[in-house]
This record gives structure tokens, sequence and C-alpha cells, in this order.
């Protein structure tokens, strides 16, 4: 689908809006690149960050209004780079409904920089240093939701990033770009930092409202969604750090600019971080909708190994299905050609197995770890996470059996989509990508339990015959 050409004036100058090329993604070139300070060449201070341009006009992009800034961030075709992918033009604009300015209420904007999603380390990044995005794009989003207040709600475990980020803020206030009348533009607006306590689910985002409110991390039940009710009542919208961080270059380049990379639907430039069996893993920015063995190849001087020794890659962070080798040579870095295979972009955190990796115990070690971080409120979630932690790890040992493999198949669908909150669904997604691509593995493993033990099968639950012929009895895990 190409979008013929256009003339459209944007912040700055006229520019034509190009059509979407039909291939050829990624090879990002550097001045195309929105986190300039990726890699530390230069310092997260002010006046470094002015260098590279940012804080470059922003009283006048605070000046062109509400409706200005959300036009353009809905041209960008910028979609949330939390993991859910919402369009978040559209997103910011909920909170400027018909008749919002008779509504006395405080309004909020919340920066979600828990980053908890196992293999995701992209926030951090920009926090580090390259603060200054932030903050100012902190700024140019609250304007555009009408909001005077941002609270920016890190993970307890980011001592350096809570650092540097105070440091930008407090660095802000003091040159009159934030605070009073921020920019000289007339607009009032505080930033406060505030740090979390390290729970994972404190990263949804009702959670993390609750917790902001000095209560437990238990997320709430929608609707009522944030726009309406928020935090402390009031509305408020919770958007990720890397999404507001490339507001201020979107205003300044044009939303045609960023709307330019990616396919259609899958617009703007994104930072992927990339782990596990690579030669050189990396944190890098490029193009949406790159391939992902370009990716690789291009980024991280490819598989350890080389491509042939790939088992499979884990594309979005540990919440999203597995894919096997086939399908990384094939699939494109974005929201829907990772849709179409099963999988999804969620964080866009690439974690590359190599042939040596035990996918079972790999996929056994993410049960684990929802099973530890469910909240409990949701019976399917809390019931479903432990059963699956226990059954993977029979499935682990192979002292499973076949059939159950179709009844964990069945589990997992009891509880995707039956929970308050997705920490649910990301608990079953990879079980399902294991069981769907690696399923001959995890029968090849009971085979070789039973290889093992004279041919005989673990009775139901793991238990293990010779034990019970001498009358030992041993639930798996004792
Ligand atoms: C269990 C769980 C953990 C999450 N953790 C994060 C996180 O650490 N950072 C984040 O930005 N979004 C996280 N999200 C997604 C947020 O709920 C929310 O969708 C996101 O912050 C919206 O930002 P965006 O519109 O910029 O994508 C999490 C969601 C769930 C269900
Ligand atoms: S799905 Fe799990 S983490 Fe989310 S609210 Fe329910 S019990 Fe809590």
């Amino acid at each position: 689908m190409l979008r013929s050409p256009s003339v459209r004036r944007s912040f700055a100058t006229a520019v034509s809006l190009p059509s979407k090329r039909s291939s050829g993604w990624g090879n990002l070139k550097d001045q195309d690149r929105v986190f300039q300070n990726l890699y530390s060449q230069h310092g997260a201070d002010l006046k470094s960050a002015q260098k590279l341009g940012d804080w470059y006009k922003t009283k006048e992009i605070l000046l062109k209004g509400h409706e200005w800034i959300i036009s353009e961030v809905k041209l960008s075709g910028l979609r949330g780079r939390g993991g859910a992918g919402f369009p978040s033009g559209l997103k910011w604009s909920f909170m400027n409904k018909d008749g919002w300015e008779k509504d006395p209420r405080p309004r909020y904007l919340v920066i979600n920089a828990d980053e908890g999603e196992p293999g995701t380390c992209k926030d951090r990044e920009i926090m580090r240093k390259d603060p200054h995005k932030l903050i100012e794009g902190c700024l140019i989003a609250g304007r555009a939701m009408n909001a005077k207040v941002c609270y920016i709600y890190i993970r307890g475990e980011f001592y350096n990033e809570a650092s540097q980020v105070q440091t930008a803020i407090n660095e802000a206030y003091k040159a009159g770009l934030i605070g009073k009348n921020s920019c000289g533009s007339g607009y009032d607006f505080e930033i406060y930092l505030h740090r979390g306590a390290g729970a994972y689910i404190c990263g949804e985002e009702t959670s993390l409202i609750e917790s902001i409110e000095g209560k437990a991390g238990k997320p709430r039940l929608k609707p009522p969604f944030p726009a309406d009710v928020g935090l402390f009542g009031c509305p408020t919208t919770v958007t990720n750090v890397e999404t507001v961080a490339v507001a201020p270059a979107i205003c300044r380049r044009g939303g045609a600019w960023f709307n330019s990379f990616g396919r259609e639907n899958n617009s703007g430039t994104k930072l992927f971080a990339i782990s596990g069996h690579v030669n050189k893993p990396c944190t890098v920015e490029e193009e949406m909708s790159i391939p992902l063995r370009e990716l690789i190849d291009r980024h991280c001087g490819g598989v350890r190994g080389g491509w042939d020794n790939l088992l499979g890659i884990i594309p979005g962070g540990s919440s999203v299905p597995v894919l096997p080798q086939k399908t990384c040579g094939e699939v494109l870095m974005d929201f829907d050609s990772l849709k179409d295979v099963q999988s999804g972009l969620g964080t866009a955190a690439v974690i590359v197995m190599d042939k040596s990796t035990d996918i079972i115990r790999a996929i056994s070690r993410f049960a684990q770890f929802y099973k530890h971080e469910s909240c409990g409120q949701c019976t399917p979630c809390r019931e479903g996470t432990s059963w699956m932690n226990k059954m993977m790890a029979r499935f682990e040992n192979g002292t499973a059996k076949a059939r159950e493999i179709d009844q964990l198949y069945e589990l997992t669908k009891e509880i995707e989509g039956h929970t308050i909150c997705a920490l649910g669904d990301a608990a079953a997604w990879p079980i399902q990508g294991l069981i769907r691509h690696f399923r001959p593995e995890m029968e090849k493993r009971i085979e070789g339990y039973k290889g093992r033990h004279g041919g005989n099968e673990p009775y139901a639950g793991g238990h293990e015959p010779e034990k019970d012929m001498r009358s030992n009895l041993i639930s798996p895990g004792m």
C-alpha cells in the first residue's frame, strides 16, 4: 500500500510526505538517529544535550498548542514503545475529550521507566546517556495532554539512571526549561522522579499508578481507563520512556519525517536491545521493519557459530513467543510482521539462542519468573502461573507425560485473556511458542527419561517409579 506523495507544512519547513518504501528497511543513517548519545560519546549534561539539538525551539513547540503537537504525533505514526504498540497520538488525545477545560481535577502525565521485562535494556540507556531527551519529551507530551504535573516512575534498581535523570531535572529547573513558565512559554510544568521497589508488575500502568499512590502494586480493572480516572482519581496517561523521548524530534523534524521510516502502520526508528548468543550484544537504534537477520548480522556480528547454529529467537522480551530459525530468517522487526508469525515486537528485546540452548529450560525459567511476579489477584493467573511452573519443571527434567503437552497448552489458553492485566498473557505466550515450535524436543526429553529408567514412565505428577518402589515417594522439587 503506497501512499501518494503530498506536501505538508511542518514545524520548521515545508516537507514532502514521502511514499512508504516497499522494501529495503534498515541501515539507518547517523543523521536520522534520534538518540545521538547512545554510546556515551558526549556528556549527558544540559550543555552537551543542547549541542546535540535538545531543547532547540522548545518554546515555539509549546506555543503551537496541544492540537498541533498531537496532530504531528498522529502523523508520525508513532506507536507506544512500552510493549502494546497502541497509537500514541490517539492515546494522548484521550486526555483532551470534549469539555476537558471544565474539569477542575489536576491532570497527570506518568512516565513508565520501570523496564522490568526480562531481556529489555533500552529505556535505561536513554536515562543514563540522553536524559534531557526524556525531560524535554515529558514537557512536550505533558503540553499535548494539558497535564501540568509529571511523575517519572523509575525501577528501584536503577540507581545510576535515577541519579542521571534527577540531575537532568535539576538542570532543567535551573535553566527555566521546566517549572513555572517553562521555557518562557507561559506553561507551568512540574516533574517528580518516583523510585519504585523493583516489582515487575509495577510496570503495568494501573499497578504503577497504585504504587505511586503508596499502595501495593496491584493492577486495577479497566474501565475506567486512566485517562478518565487515573492517578489520585484524576485524568492520567501512562507512557513509556522511549515513546516520550522521541516526541521532541518528531515535533522539530516533523511527523512526516518520522513516518518515512518503516512499513505502513509500523513507523519510525526504534531501539532494539539484542542479547544472548550473538558475537556483539548491543542496544542500537534502527529503522522499524528491518529484517531480523539483518539486525543481527549488521549490528551484532552475527549469531555465535554462524546463522546455521541458530536455534531460535525471542524477538520482543520474555513475554512474546519464541520463533524457530527458519522464521527468524524471514521476519521483519515490526508490530505487524511479528504478529503475523504469532509472536510480537513487545519491547524489541531480541534474545538470541544458539543450538547449545536448552530451550525447555529457558522457557521453564520464564515460567518461574511469571509465577514469582504474579500479584495474585486473579485466579487464572495466580493458580495458572504456579501450575505452569510446576509442569514446566517436569518437562525440563523429562518427568512429564507426552499427553501433558496438550494439557499444558490448554492451560495456557485458560489463562490467556481471562485476567485483569496482561501478565497472564505474558506468562502463557512463551509456553505456547515452545509447544508450537519445539514439541519434538519436549517429547524427546520424556523419551530420554524413559530410556534412562528401564522404559518406565514417571507416575502422574512426576513421581519417579523407583522411588515409589522404595516406598519413598518424593514429589518433584522436594
Ligand atoms: C506485567 C506488565 C509489565 C509492564 N511493564 C512495563 C514496563 O516496564 N515499561 C513500560 O513502558 N510498559 C510496561 N508495561 C506496559 C504498560 O502497561 C503500558 O502499556 C505502557 O507503559 C504504555 O506506554 P506506551 O503507550 O508508551 O507504550 C507492562 C505491562 C504489563 C502487563
Ligand atoms: S493477571 Fe496476574 S498479575 Fe495481573 S492482576 Fe491478575 S493476578 Fe495480578
